[in-house]
């Protein structure tokens, strides 16, 4: 077979790895892919949201399978539109992918079906926004933009000034476009995040091992929110009694909530959960595998991800007995200094041999070959992930390859699994 992956970050260079194990794939291509994946799969110089461009390739390249990992193609159709051109795909149709499109939607669902979630009321005027939170005068507040925003359309202002300033600047200004004609104002949660991917065919749902994101840029959760500066699973908040009630609650009155709805969903549905001290809520569904999740979540991965790619098409996930290893995955993200705001790009990376280091795996985010030389060309370059059997080895054999790749103002949380290992511990001090 011959695989096509539409996206090219750290996740889909974790995608190509795992679909490269699989006995029955003897090729991968990707597009547009990036400098470090160029050594595992052939490039192509397409957009990841380029509809049209995407099939006009795969029927070049005679693809056998097209795996769609973003969100946006996702939410835009990209899926319904290579079947209805014939090819095979994982991921969900644009009904389906509106769970993670529309968050006035997946609010709507989760009320609708009982689904435990954040309070909430959607606004569609700045006005009675900034009334509202005037009136309720309760701080940190949340804000959402309705549509997809690139990660960065939920703001937590601590006052009512930066909470108007917000608002303005996505119903008013529109820095996210259309995405902001709509927002949500929720209830403030707290506790542990849990991310939990999980594949569905729409008939049953299996959850994936659990991961732990660390959204912030800077050590000990300071500074600006990120797309992610590392992860590990399993996340040990995530135990074997949070894990069922939430299949319960949540996985699988979500998946029977799409059917009803007649949005049945297939593909990887990624569950963001906050567990509070009133049990687990959900904070946000994805339409897809998350990133950096996936970098510490598919290297667990036993079975072969073609055969639950196959199953969940032929909707018999359910016979299909998906393995795990039981090591500990730990993934550090190398970022360019000044990232999430501005930084360089071009900035040569040194350590690598055809973008690898012995021990660990390099999962490339923002790569490029530029005169036959690695450099950076993103604000999240690297993930660096390694597997270990304990947390604790994988962190040490992650970070001692961290130590040895160099690009200049190379920016990386050095506290990645800190949570998670004291977490470990009070487990252990019970
Ligand atoms: P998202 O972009 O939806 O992943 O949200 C970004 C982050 O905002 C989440 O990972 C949470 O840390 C935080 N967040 C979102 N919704 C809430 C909420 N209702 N209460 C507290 N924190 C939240
Ligand atoms: N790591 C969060 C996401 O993929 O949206």
């Amino acid at each position: 077979m011959k695989v096509l992956v539409v996206g090219g970050g750290g996740r889909e260079h974790a995608l190509i790895r795992k679909i490269k194990e699989s006995k029955r794939v003897d090729s991968v291509a990707c597009c547009p892919g990036n400098g470090g994946i160029s050594y595992d799969a052939d490039c192509y110089n397409v957009s990841a949201t380029d509809i049209d461009g995407v099939i006009k390739l795969a029927k070049e390249i005679k693809a056998d399978f097209v795996v769609v990992a973003p969100d946006d193609p996702l939410v835009a159709g990209m899926v319904d539109a290579l079947n209805a051109e014939g090819f095979a795909t994982f991921g969900p149709r644009a009904d389906a992918a509106i769970i993670e499109g529309s968050k006035v939607f997946s609010k709507n669902l989760m009320l609708k079906y009982n689904i435990p979630t954040a309070e909430y009321k959607v606004f569609d005027r700045a006005e009675d926004v900034i009334e509202y939170l005037k009136e309720k005068n309760e701080f940190p507040a949340v804000i959402k933009a309705d549509g997809l925003a690139l990660g960065k359309g939920v703001i937590i202002p601590e006052t009512l000034d930066e909470a108007i300033a917000g608002v303005k600047e996505i119903m008013e200004d529109k820095i996210f476009g259309a995405s902001g004609n709509n927002v949500v104002v929720e209830e403030f949660l707290t506790g542990p995040e849990v991310s939990v991917l999980a594949f569905t065919d729409g008939k049953c749902v299996k959850p994936m091992v659990s991961s732990m994101d660390h959204k912030r840029a800077l050590d000990g959760d300071k500074g600006l929110n990120t797309g992610g500066m590392g992860t590990v699973s399993p996340n040990p908040y995530y135990t074997e009694e949070i894990a069922k009630e939430c299949m319960d609650k949540i996985f699988i009155p979500t998946i029977n909530a799409m059917n009803a709805e007649g949005r049945t969903f297939k593909g990887c549905l990624y569950f963001g959960l906050m567990l509070t001290a009133k049990g687990p809520k959900v904070i946000e569904y994805n339409c897809r595998f998350g990133d950096p999740e996936t970098q510490v979540v598919l290297p667990r991965l036993k079975t072969d991800i073609m055969d639950i790619f196959d199953a969940i098409n032929n909707e018999t996930l359910s016979e299909l007995d998906i393995e795990w290893s039981d090591e500990a995955c730990a993934c550090v993200i190398m970022a360019s200094g000044g990232y999430p705001k501005s930084y360089p790009k071009g900035i040569e990376i040194t350590g690598l041999t055809d973008g690898q280091l012995q021990g660990v795996t390099v999962y490339h985010a923002g790569t490029a070959v530029k005169d036959g030389k690695l450099v950076t060309s993103g604000g999240r370059v690297l993930g660096v992930t390694a597997l270990g059997d304990t947390l604790e080895n994988a962190l040490v054999k992650s970070y001692s390859a961290v130590d040895k790749i160099n690009f200049e103002n190379a920016h990386y949380r050095k506290d990645i699994g800190q949570r998670a290992l004291k977490a470990l511990n009070n487990v252990k001090n019970v």
